[in-house]
């Protein structure tokens, strides 16, 4: 018989589990935190584009997400976070794909992103994405370390993947 109590669950996320997403991302530098309302907020308001992975009942995966304000064929990943222990083992990709394959009332062309120059896993995540969509990526600054003031932040490259054409699956 085949044990699948460990399986990974990809569900859109509800108000209840904001508190538990903020404690994954809480553990998982760099990340920045943000407010629990915040996390309220991406949890009812941008539930549709944003996905929680479960396992056992626990959160160890996130991303939340929203379409753009002015491309509405593109769809913003802002911070993207998997449970330390399952890392490197495509759930976050997963994630991703569950996210694109969402059936909106525009059909979806780019994905845009930002990345820290840093952070490795992150650019490798979106370079596979990319590879696998057989889209362009594209890099510009979005955000250079002075517009963060006086905070000590690194800079925030956009990444903007597409353009790509994705069969949907699941309506929302
Ligand atoms: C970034 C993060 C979400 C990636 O999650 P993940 O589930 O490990 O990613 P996946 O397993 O789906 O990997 C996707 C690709 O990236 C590669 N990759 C992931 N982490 C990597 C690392 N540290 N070094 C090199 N490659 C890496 C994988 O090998 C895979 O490529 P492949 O399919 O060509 O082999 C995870 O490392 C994390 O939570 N980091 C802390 C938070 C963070 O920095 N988030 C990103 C900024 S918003």
């Amino acid at each position: 018989m085949i044990n699948n109590s460990h399986q990974i669950i990809f569900r859109l996320p509800k108000k209840k589990d904001a508190r538990s997403v903020m404690k994954l991302i809480e553990d998982s530098p760099p990340l920045d935190v943000n407010s629990l309302y915040c996390y309220l907020l991406i949890c009812t308001h941008f539930a549709q584009t944003s996905v929680l992975a479960e396992q056992c009942n626990e959160t160890c995966g996130f991303i939340s997400a929203y379409l753009h304000p002015e491309r509405k064929d593109t769809i913003f990943v802002w911070q993207v976070v998997v449970k330390k222990n399952l890392r490197e083992q495509g759930v976050a990709s997963k994630m991703l794909n569950s996210i694109l394959h969402r059936a909106y009332r525009v059909p979806l062309h780019y994905l845009e992103t930002t990345v820290n120059p840093s952070n490795k896993s992150s650019n490798a995540l979106f370079s596979t994405l990319a590879k696998s969509l057989n889209a362009h990526l594209v890099k510009s600054l979005l955000f250079s370390e002075d517009d963060f003031g006086g905070e000590k932040h690194e800079k925030e490259m956009l990444y903007r993947i597409g353009p790509f054409d994705i069969l949907t699956k699941e309506e929302i």
